[in-house]
């Protein structure tokens, strides 16, 4: 097989500090064996998130110091604003300190009481800021998303028959439709173009808005470059730009595809539209040609733009990704197939299978990998994606049991993801023995992060 390279040279190294079981042990309980509490010199390989957590490149740096910090008109605007114009078609663009600032104005402007939201998957701050807003997140993934273990291309996709029946029923309260590309929450799996057009179909036959949170979008575009009939001979920007344009707007967080350590961003094509979201903005963000960003963030995002779709750069992200999905599925380690875009998915509910959902099989895993190894990660099953039951009040389970470890952009080597391989097949041969979690404390909205936990049996 050809040897897929890391395609950069290395010019500046952050260090890593080696700890000892013990001494992880010691922080993880200060921590309440909540992972997000952890002091990050404390890990060793922080798999935690790929947000804003990749390298930048020396151009990046370069354009970080042409950053003009003007209050109003700065020349750094005008060159974010052209970048995301040419490479995702919108042409009013929105600035905002992050992701989730760019949803808080999507759904002030389209939310609210009685209105309901569909969505492949709304990750957990698209929820938050929905049902902040009054509205309902309704979450449709496909079905094929369901299995784990198929390899199904596409199951980031929207589960066409469920939208076209909450549009005819109850469209009303459907202000507009949004798309996850990828589908972080359901595996970082990818939205074909077949599925989108359906999707815009089904809008345009209804007269809703479509919204794509495109925060991997470039992931989307290999994925799709790669697995789509008809799709391989394209480049990824017209892919890109493809995808893209079949949606009225978009919101990003430039901390995953944006290559930025921060920023994000609204995108969309209605005038009247941006209009609203300006006024928004101004109140709670900043002046509509900064946002919630330094003139030096708009450079980086600028720039990372243009890297992000560089086929070499996204030759060796999946690579390295498909790499560590391939040797754990030789070692029989269950993890979500196929390899999605931005991090591999441990299915902790097979792994740890004589743990109820209760005892939080996710959790208790993301906790041996960091004793075992020093490795962050992050639970994506019934800690994080748990809901109440409306009526009774009870506790539900999510739909999987999942450990998320996210590959930060440009950040590790190969013989990182080998040591996690490692650590991995370590854990493996001793999972007869790992006990469970039960929450101790916990806030009523994102509790993950600061949920406060209990091993129990150790
Ligand atoms: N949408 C998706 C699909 C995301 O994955 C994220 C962030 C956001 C929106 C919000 O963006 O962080 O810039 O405010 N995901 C990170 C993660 C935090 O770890 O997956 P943000």
């Amino acid at each position: 097989m050809k040897t897929i390279i890391e395609p950069f040279r290395i010019k500046s190294v952050e260090p890593i500090r080696m700890t000892t079981h013990k001494e992880r042990r010691n922080c993880l309980e200060a921590a309440h064996w909540n992972l997000f509490n952890l002091q990050s010199e404390d890990v060793i390989i922080d798999l935690l998130t790929d947000s804003g957590t990749g390298a930048m490149s020396s151009e990046q740096w370069a354009a970080i110091m042409r950053g003009d910090e003007s209050y109003a008109g700065s020349p750094s605007f005008r060159r974010f604003e052209t970048a995301v114009r040419t490479i995702m078609g919108f042409e009013h663009v929105i600035p905002t300190h992050q992701g989730r600032a760019a949803e808080h104005l999507l759904f002030e402007a389209f939310g609210g009481p009685g209105t309901r939201i569909p969505n492949n998957t709304h990750f957990d701050t698209t929820r938050a800021n929905a049902e902040m807003s009054g509205a309902e997140a309704v979450d449709l993934p496909c079905v094929e998303s369901r299995d784990t273990r198929s390899d199904h291309p596409f199951k980031g996709n929207v589960d066409l028959a469920a939208l076209e029946q909450i549009l005819r029923e109850d469209g009303d309260s459907v202000p507009l439709v949004m798309v996850t590309i990828t589908n972080n929450a359901c595996g970082g799996q990818p939205v074909s173009l077949e599925n989108l057009r359906a999707v815009r179909d089904l809008c345009d036959r209804f007269k809703k808005p479509l919204f794509v949170d495109a925060c991997r979008f470039a992931e989307n575009a290999y994925l799709i470059q790669q697995s789509e009939d008809g799709q391989g001979k394209r480049s990824l920007r017209e892919i890109a730009l493809e995808t893209l344009s079949m949606a009225d707007g978009c919101t990003m967080s430039a901390k995953k595809d944006g290559l930025a350590n921060i920023g994000g961003f609204l995108g969309c094509r209605d005038p009247e539209l941006a209009a609203r979201f300006r006024q928004l903005l101004v109140v709670t963000e900043g002046f509509p040609t900064y946002g919630g960003l330094a003139g030096r963030d708009l450079e980086a995002i600028a720039q990372g733009l243009q890297e992000v779709l560089d086929q070499d750069y996204q030759e060796y992200r999946h690579a390295s990704i498909r790499y560590v999905v391939e040797r754990l599925g030789e070692s029989g380690i269950p993890v979500l197939r196929p390899a999605g875009g931005h991090a591999i998915f441990l299915d902790a509910g097979r792994f740890l299978p004589s743990l109820q959902w209760t005892e939080y099989p996710g959790q208790a895993l993301a906790i041996e990998l960091y004793l075992e190894g020093g490795i962050r990660s992050c639970e994506i099953g019934s800690v994080m994606l748990g809901r109440k039951d409306e009526t009774s009040g009870a506790q539900l389970p999510a739909p999987h049991e999942l450990v998320r470890l996210a590959i930060p952009r440009r950040t590790y080597t190969q013989s990182h993801m080998d040591y996690l391989i490692e650590v991995l097949g370590r854990i493996w041969k001793r999972r007869d023995e790992i006990g469970g979690v039960a929450i101790e404390w916990a806030p009523e909205v994102l509790r993950h992060f600061s949920a406060r936990f209990r091993r129990l049996g150790a």
